[in-house]
């Protein structure tokens, strides 16, 4: 295959500026946490060091471990880079411990709020950052409202509440109805850090800001689309959580649910927040619903078994620290999905993703139908045209084309043309929707009601998977592409999966 390396000739581009927020300060709950330290304490330490956050800007951490402000301090530097940047991010960063069903728990958290606000004269905007594990949210949200931290008397009171939120359709509904018991859903902000990432922020610049994809971005011309999003990873040292959710709820009703929306949605009338989640419920609101009686025809379910990753041997997830060796959650999902609408009349979109798969992967392949009348001969190259959307690793895009090769007359290949972003220039996704925040732009977080169809669309899948337990639990080797029935779940179709 011949490549073009294409470059940006705009020369614009890196000179946009971002928005500064103008006021606000981040309380993070379950600041002791895996995700605090892994994500939202670098985010928004890049953050400070771009001079992206408001000069009122200070962290409180809130967890039950037993820190002081100092070792709080001292336990995040260990684990971060040396540098006076570093130092001086570190005395805006502050620490209360308790139980968070502990009212006067956030009492205190108040009378801090208070003192550090006239400290760093931030004019009391608040963001509560929900980084603990689901059960505790409904606990921290009621004790918030009845501390009257949930008001917005003065200035802004926000929450950023991360997945899973709830566990099916009626969990979600009942999490949703807690939240607007104490706050509108202007200041909700439901985190799925995929929306942040550049790639796929991306997919609506391509799409909307083009005039050359959106006349073929339908079934006329497109014979089918495939999200992938496979890790390498196995479950870590996150089995109590990811053993009770398994992989359809922590990645297939948020994250490529939301791949599939962007691809997938009409094109709203502006930028704004809700024009494009209006758009998206529209769209999840077109997919046809599993059926009840024939699940199996259109998903399927896998769990790693032993194999190489890396060249090295890692166990079956069944015998992974903190599993039991009869536990049936599936750490693979692959699904056949339709939509109903005039725009997408039978073009299957065929999604994937799982743990312990053959490479780190989330890739967007859209796969145009093949030309109707084909004039070059038989032997000749009938490769459709490909365009691959790279959310990661290699960020960019790709589009294949036929095209003539030098030489014999009608000697043909497929060029690919290759735009691939400077990997320095994507900020992480936290930083991207932590800053949205504060700034007040909700447009990559999820409304309420996306949340509650989309639960609504996979429900009637947890249910059938609860009820088969290990029936129709199909084991994939370690290292591999998933279980063979979800080859043969496109094989069907006579399509296959592109690797
Ligand atoms: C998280 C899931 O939301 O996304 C994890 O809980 C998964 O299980 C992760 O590993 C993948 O995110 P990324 O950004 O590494 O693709």
């Amino acid at each position: 295959m011949w490549m073009l390396q294409i470059n940006n000739v705009n020369d614009t581009y890196g000179k946009c500026e971002e928005i500064k927020p103008l006021s606000g300060s981040v309380i993070i709950f379950g600041a002791s946490g895996d995700l605090t330290s892994r994500k939202l304490i670098p985010a928004i330490f890049n953050l400070f060091r771009r001079n992206l956050l408001p000069d009122s800007f200070y962290l409180i951490g809130m967890a039950r471990s037993d820190f002081s402000d100092e070792t709080f301090r001292e336990k995040i530097y260990a684990s971060s880079e040396k540098s006076e940047k570093f130092s001086e991010f570190l005395k805006r960063i502050f620490y209360i411990s308790g139980d968070y069903s502990d009212q006067t728990y956030y009492l205190k958290l108040k009378k801090r709020i208070s003192e550090l606000d006239k400290k760093f004269k931030n004019n009391s905007n608040h963001i509560f950052y929900f980084a603990t594990p689901p059960v505790v949210y409904l606990p921290i949200i009621k004790m918030l409202g009845h501390a009257e931290l949930t008001d917005e008397k003065t200035g802004f009171s926000r929450v950023i509440v991360e997945k899973p939120f709830g566990y099916d359709y009626n969990s979600s509904l009942e999490l949703n109805s807690e939240l607007h018991k104490y706050l509108k859903e202007s200041q909700i902000y439901r985190i799925d850090h995929y929306l942040g990432k550049e790639t796929v922020q991306n997919i609506l610049m391509l799409r909307f800001a083009n005039t050359i994809f959106e006349p073929l971005w339908n079934y006329k011309y497109i014979d089918h689309v495939q999200i992938t999003v496979a890790e390498k990873l196995g479950v870590e040292n996150r089995a109590g959580y990811f053993d009770s959710t398994g992989l359809l709820r922590d990645m297939f009703q948020n994250h490529m649910l939301q791949l599939l929306s962007m691809i997938t949605i009409e094109p709203p009338y502006s930028l704004d927040a809700n024009a494009i989640r209006d758009e998206k419920k529209k769209l999840i609101n077109s997919i046809r619903p599993f059926d009840r009686n024939n699940i199996n025809s259109y998903i399927v379910r896998g769990q790693y078994s032993d194999g190489i990753i890396d060249g090295k041997s890692v166990l079956p997830y069944n015998r992974e620290t903190g599993i039991n060796s009869d536990s049936y959650t599936e750490t693979f999902v692959s699904s056949k999905i339709l939509i109903d609408n005039w725009r997408w009349s039978g073009v299957p979109f065929y999604l994937r993703s799982g743990k312990r798969m053959n490479k780190k992967l989330s890739r967007i392949a859209i796969v145009f139908k093949k030309v109707p009348h084909y004039i070059f001969g038989n032997e000749l190259n009938t490769e459709p045209n490909v365009l691959l959307l790279n959310i990661q690793p290699d960020e960019g895009f790709e589009f294949m084309v036929q095209a003539k090769q030098p030489g014999s007359k009608l000697c043909m290949n497929t060029l690919n043309m290759k735009f691939r972003y400077n990997p320095s220039d994507s900020p992480d996704a936290y930083e991207r929707l932590i800053l949205d925040s504060l700034i007040g732009d909700q447009t990559l977080f999820v409304r309420d009601d996306g949340m509650g169809i989309s639960w609504k669309l996979f429900t009637p899948v947890l249910e059938d998977w609860a009820h088969r337990k290990q029936n129709n639990l199909f084991y994939y080797s370690s290292g591999s592409w998933g279980p063979s029935e979800s080859e043969a779940l496109i094989k069907n179709d006579g399509r296959t999966w592109i690797n």
